[in-house]
């Protein structure tokens, strides 16, 4: 600030305003973005030498990746899909999720977590979350159950585990099948265990701003054998052998190019999400503004803050778009996740009245979601603080 404003004085408001930015946002002009993909020259090395090999379908690089992607989370099988989307879906079906079954899931996520239920033709079930960690609340899970219900998706929201044992619990107690949404989440843990390794399927998104990312990607994790058979068939057609198709399946195969961009990518997650915590300490440290609420990490969980979520209360000095809206002007990123919960899009045909889920409800018309991306450094972050420091 101070040398921003020896260097600026004789410049007009605008100028000056302008000059700040500059220098803050560490002399590049380009606004500071929400997400980035890292991609280094060993990236496009793996890629290129796949197309040199002409082997571009799924081939050695897509089992290599399955093998690291299984040993990394603690699981004993992992099987690539296309998109975190099919992952979802492979994961139900190779579960024997069908028509007629419900599937408790967080009316606080994106969509994928329950369409991919209504893809199976089976009925998505909205548990209410947890205010304070988005995540899904394992008091709500019991009163949605019935005699219908087969499996619970929970999903680790931003990159921060939900409540695992607790979901476990219920579920063994009532005989349900536990699918992880680790699409936000690789390397993420809780208690020392990674996600991943405790549901009876963990599914995870490669999409571009992924804390790893293959452009578009997925992975189904499990330590069932049965299970890990049962998604190779689901994702390759229903195809027992060559031309004989036993069960219905689809296209869901990762190519080898995709895999060879995710086995480097791989290797760097750790160290991308250090700098993902490191930028989340930070802005939780020097964020100040009455009635914005940093995010919350309980005990014995290490978040991979795949997003950085903060909520505005009623006492915050701006409502929520004219605050976006002043975060762009000063080029800074933002972004809503998410602005619709889920028992109210349009898709879903219900009623919400009264509202089943009022904190998801609450929560969609108050978080907003700063950059945090392990591009980000810290004279972005000082800079970021301070533009939103000074809001009145
Ligand atoms: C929680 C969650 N589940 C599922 C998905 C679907 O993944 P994809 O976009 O790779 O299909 C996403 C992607 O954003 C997600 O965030």
């Amino acid at each position: 600030m101070v040398h921003a404003v020896t260097g600026t004085l004789l410049l007009d408001h605008g100028a000056f305003l302008f000059s700040i930015c500059h220098i803050l946002r560490g002399n590049s002009l380009d606004p500071i973005p929400i997400a980035r993909p890292v991609i280094g020259r060993d990236e496009i090395d793996a890629v290129t030498a796949v197309l040199e090999s002409g082997m571009l379908a799924s081939g050695s690089r897509v089992a290599e990746l399955e093998r690291s992607f299984a040993d990394y989370c603690g699981a004993a099988h992992a099987v690539a899909v296309n998109n975190g989307t099919a992952a979802l879906h492979a994961a139900l079906m190779a579960a024997g999720i069908g028509h007629g079954d419900e599937v408790i899931v967080p009316a606080f996520t994106f969509y994928a977590t329950a369409s991919s239920v209504l893809m199976c033709g089976a009925t998505p079930v909205f548990a209410d979350v947890d205010e304070k960690t988005f995540n899904i609340d394992p008091r709500k899970i019991s009163a949605c159950i019935t005699k219908k219900t087969k499996a619970v998706i929970g999903v680790h929201i931003f990159g921060q585990p939900f409540d695992i044992p607790a979901v476990q619990e219920i579920c063994g107690r009532h005989k349900l099948i536990l699918i992880e949404d680790a699409a936000q989440a690789h390397g993420a843990s809780l208690n020392g265990k990674k996600v991943g390794s405790s549901g009876d399927l963990a599914c995870f998104s490669f999409y571009a701003t992924k804390n790893m990312s293959t452009g578009e990607g997925g992975m189904v994790t499990t330590g069932s054998k049965a299970l890990n058979d049962r998604l190779r068939l689901v994702i390759n057609h229903g195809q027992s052998e060559k031309y004989l198709h036993t069960c219905l399946g689809y296209n869901y195969r990762m190519t080898d190019m995709a895999a060879a961009l995710g086995i480097v990518q791989l290797k760097k997650l750790d160290g991308f999400n250090e700098q993902r915590r490191k930028n989340a300490a930070y802005l939780n440290a020097h964020l100040s503004v009455n009635g914005l609420v940093t995010p919350v990490t309980p005990k014995g969980m290490q978040p991979v803050f795949h997003q950085y979520v903060i909520r505005l209360t009623d006492e915050f000095p701006m409502n929520r778009a004219a605050f976006m809206d002043y975060l762009k002007e000063n080029g800074i990123g933002s972004a809503i996740h998410y602005p619709i919960p889920l028992p109210r899009q349009p898709v879903f045909g219900l009623k919400n009245d009264p509202d089943p889920c009022p904190v998801a409800t609450r929560l969609a018309a108050s978080v907003l979601s700063l950059p945090v991306h392990p591009s980000v450094d810290e004279k972005q972050l000082a800079y970021i603080c301070d533009t939103i420091n000074r809001v009145k």
